[in-house]
């Protein structure tokens, strides 16, 4: 069975997109694999949280999780900083990261344009703590984006210049895990790209939304002047408004608005009224439940504990093995 790993900053809600995109295959994926959910708050703190909202965010986001339905019991669900041994490793990996290559990171070199007073040296071997993070589970699958495929490049390369330097055959070359047609984008409500939390506000929908505040967003969407002639193709903004409705409506009511549109009798605020009511009852389950697992700090504690031990069983067993590789006494 593979093993399969993935990894989330704890910087707010998920929306939409996050579900569609990944949640969502999570869950299904989760029955197939050996997999490892973690929360990566280590690699928030490059941005200098408070510690009130660390521990929010953390919470917020594992209560998300469990509420899209990743299970405790069959998945590994663990917050980073609960596998402390991931640091160890951090620190291992990076006496052979180097500073030119981690310069030339992308991610890096935007990060040091936004916070260009803040250019920590947590910031420039980010993808040094990211590799620590797949290696520690010695994981062969990694489900990422695009932004984060450099990344998981250069886990590759730290990976097999572990191997090469100590002369053996240790770590797993980790690849993208890809899902295909499972993979559904969802587009935001600006009217440009994809939904997410950093394009603005009322770009994105949230899973914990409100139905008012879901009405709200959907009914100030970017639209336009409407189609000028029979059959036009649709601009950006309404074909993000139909990508959504793809996904939330039935295929009757896509279609009902889709012949509106090519017969130019489309009227924006009939389909937008139709659409928020959509997302507010495909949410609904969603909803309810963040709000009781939310309530239940018990139980979170309990998923958190339960979490802290699996990975120390795999992770403990990893760095234990490296340490020896590496020379130091058993
Ligand atoms: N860097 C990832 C992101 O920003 C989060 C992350 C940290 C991660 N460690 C990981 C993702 C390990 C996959 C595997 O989205």
């Amino acid at each position: 069975m593979d093993v399969v790993l993935s990894g989330i900053r704890p910087t707010g809600n998920l929306h939409l997109g996050n579900y569609f995109g990944a949640l969502r295959n999570f869950t299904k994926m989760q029955h197939e694999n050996n997999c490892y959910f973690f929360i990566a708050d280590y690699h928030s703190l490059t941005t200098h949280p408070t510690p009130e909202h660390l521990q929010e965010n953390v919470k917020q986001v594992l209560v998300e999780y469990l509420a899209a339905g990743l299970d405790p019991e069959v998945a590994t669900i663990y917050v980073q900083s609960d596998l402390p041994e991931t640091a160890e490793l951090y620190l291992f990996l990076n006496m052979n990261a180097y500073k030119g290559e981690l310069e030339r990171v992308t991610t890096f070199k935007e990060k040091a344009k936004t916070q260009p007073n803040n250019i920590n040296a947590g910031l420039l071997t980010y993808p040094t703590l990211m590799a620590a993070d797949i290696l520690i589970h010695r994981a062969h699958k990694v489900p990422v984006g695009k932004d984060q495929e450099q990344h998981l490049e250069m886990t590759r390369t730290f990976a097999n210049r572990f191997n090469r330097l100590y002369k053996v055959d240790y770590f797993p070359e980790p690849v993208a895990y890809n899902f295909g047609e499972d993979l559904i984008k969802i587009p935001g409500l600006d009217g440009s790209g994809k939904m997410g939390k950093s394009e603005g506000e009322g770009n994105a929908i949230f899973l914990a939304d409100e139905p008012a505040v879901i009405r709200k967003k959907v009914m100030r969407a970017v639209t336009d002047a409407g189609p000028q002639e029979m059959n036009a193709p649709k601009p950006d903004p309404i074909r993000n408004l139909f990508a959504i409705m793809e996904a939330v409506s039935s295929p009757d009511t896509v279609a009902y608005f889709d012949e509106k549109y090519n017969a130019c009798q489309i009227r924006y605020g009939d389909m937008k009224k139709q659409l928020a009511e959509d997302i507010i009852l495909f949410t609904e389950p969603l909803r309810e439940k963040i709000k009781a697992l939310s309530a239940d700090d018990n139980y979170i504690r309990k998923v958190m504990e339960m979490g802290k031990e699996k990975a120390h069983q795999s992770g403990g067993r990893t760095v234990r093995e490296v340490r020896e590789i590496i020379g130091f006494r058993p």
